[in-house]
C-alpha cells in the first residue's frame, strides 16, 4: 500500500509517517515547511525520519525507512502536486497539511483560506483526476464552536464557527462531501481534539506552558482557568488514523449513497485547564507563575469528544491517560534541544 501524507513534517504528520513506515506501508510525504513556527523543528522531525531536504521540489529518500520519500511542496502549487500524482499511485491520501492555530487566524485570515480552502481544493481535484480511492483529511473539534451540548457528537449542528480557522475546517467537510456526492470519492474527515505529546507544536498550550514553567515566566491562564479541553495523546491519534488506513474495505456513509463520513477522534474526557497545569507543574517540578486573564477572542470554553462512532467502526479506544501522556511529553521536553 502507498499513501500520500501531506503535512508530514508537522506534529501529527511526523508521528503518523513513522508509525506507517514501521508497519511497512510506503509513505510519500509532502510539506511546504512554512514558517508559522520554528522551521528548525520541522527539519528536526524530518531528520528523525532520515530525511534531509536540499531544496524545494526535490524528492528525497529516507536513510532510515526504505519506504519513505519526501518532497517539499506547497498544497497551493498545483503543478508540483500534479507531477507527484502523475508519477505515483496512491491507495490513500491523508491530508494533514493546513494552516493550524486559532489565534493566528485572527490576524492572518487569508493564510487559512489559501492553505486550507484553495490548497484542499487542489487535493480534491487531483483525487478526482487520478481516481484515488480514499481521502482521509484533518478537520477539527473547533467546528463545534461554543456548543453547550456535550459530549460533542458528529451529528450535532456545526454551523457557528468561532474563528476563521474553524470556518475553513468546516469548509473542508463541506467540500469533501461535495466530491463524495459528485464523483463518489470516499472521504473520511477526522475532527481532532487538542493533540499533545513529544515533538508537539510550539504554538500550543502544552509547550508554551512547559517553557514558561521551566523558565519561571508567567503563563497566561485564559478565562481565569475556567476552560476545559479534551486533551488527546499523539499515540492515540496515530493509532486511530492507522486503523482507518488499514481497513480500506469499510465505506461508511453519513448520508445514504454518499461515501462521506466524519469522525471525532479524541480522548473522550475533558480536563480542566487548572488540572492540566497542575500535572505539568508536578512533572517539571516547579510551580507556574500564573497570570489570570479574560477569555481570548476565537477561543471556545470546552471541548469533549464522543468517540462512540470511531470505536464502533474501527475499534478505536484511546489508551493513554493524561498522567502518562504528560509524563512522556515532559520527559521529551526536558531533553529536547533544537
Ligand atoms: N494538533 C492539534 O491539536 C490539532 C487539532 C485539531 C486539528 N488539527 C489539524 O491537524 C492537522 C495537523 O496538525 P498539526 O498539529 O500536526 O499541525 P502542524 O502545523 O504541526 O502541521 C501542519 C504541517 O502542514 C504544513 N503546511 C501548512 N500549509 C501548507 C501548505 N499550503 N502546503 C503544504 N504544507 C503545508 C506545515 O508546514 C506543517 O508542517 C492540521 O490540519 C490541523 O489543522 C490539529
Amino acid at each position: 500500500m502507498q499513501v500520500l501524507i501531506t503535512g508530514s513534517a508537522g506534529f501529527i504528520g511526523f508521528h503518523l509517517t513513522k508509525a506507517l513506515c514501521r508497519q511497512g506501508i510506503q509513505v510519500y510525504g509532502i510539506d511546504s515547511l512554512n514558517h508559522y513556527y520554528d522551521v528548525k523543528l520541522k527539519h528536526a522531525r524530518l531528520k528523525e525520519c532520515g530525511i534531509e531536504v536540499a531544496r524545494y521540489g526535490e524528492e528525497c529518500a529516507s536513510s532510515l525507512y526504505s519506504g519513505y520519500r519526501f518532497r517539499q511542496a506547497d498544497l497551493c502549487d498545483k503543478e508540483m502536486l500534479e507531477s507527484i500524482f502523475a508519477e505515483n499511485h496512491f491507495d490513500c491520501i491523508i491530508n494533514l497539511a493546513a494552516q493550524a492555530g486559532v489565534r493566528y487566524s485572527l490576524t492572518h485570515p487569508e493564510t487559512y483560506v489559501e492553505s486550507n480552502v484553495a490548497g484542499f481544493l487542489n487535493i480534491l481535484e487531483l483525487c478526482r483526476e487520478y481516481h484515488c480511492d480514499r481521502l482521509i483529511y484533518a478537520s477539527s473539534s473547533s467546528v463545534y464552536g461554543n456548543s453547550r451540548e456535550v459530549p460533542f457528537k458528529e451529528s450535532a449542528r456545526v454551523d457557528q464557527p468561532a474563528s476563521i480557522y474553524a470556518a475553513t475546517k468546516k469548509s473542508n467537510e463541506l467540500m469533501a462531501y461535495t466530491y463524495s456526492w459528485l464523483y463518489h470519492l470516499q472521504t473520511i474527515g477526522l475532527r481532532f481534539f487538542t493533540v499533545y505529546g513529544p515533538w508537539g507544536r510550539p504554538d500550543m498550550a502544552p509547550i508554551l506552558f512547559a517553557q514558561s514553567i521551566s523558565q519561571d515566566t508567567p503563563i497566561k491562564v485564559f478565562n481565569n482557568g475556567k476552560l476545559s479541553r479534551d486533551f488527546t495523546y499523539i499515540d492515540d491519534i496515530v493509532e486511530g488514523i492507522a486503523r482507518i488506513v488499514n481497513k480500506p474495505g469499510l465505506v461508511r456513509e453519513d448520508t445514504p449513497g454518499v461515501p462521506a463520513v466524519i469522525y471525532n477522534i479524541g480522548h473522550g474526557s475533558p480536563v480542566k485547564l487548572m488540572e492540566f497545569i497542575r500535572l505539568l507543574e508536578k512533572n517539571i517540578g516547579k510551580e507556574a507563575v500564573k497570570e489570570f486573564t479574560e477569555m481570548q477572542a476565537g477561543d471556545v470554553y470546552q471541548t469533549w469528544a464522543d468517540t462512540t462512532k470511531l470505536r464502533k467502526d474501527y475499534g478505536y479506544t484511546p489508551a493513554t491517560s493524561l498522567e502518562d501522556g504528560i509524563r512522556e511529553f515532559i520527559e521529551w521536553f526536558k531533553t529536547f534541544k533544537l
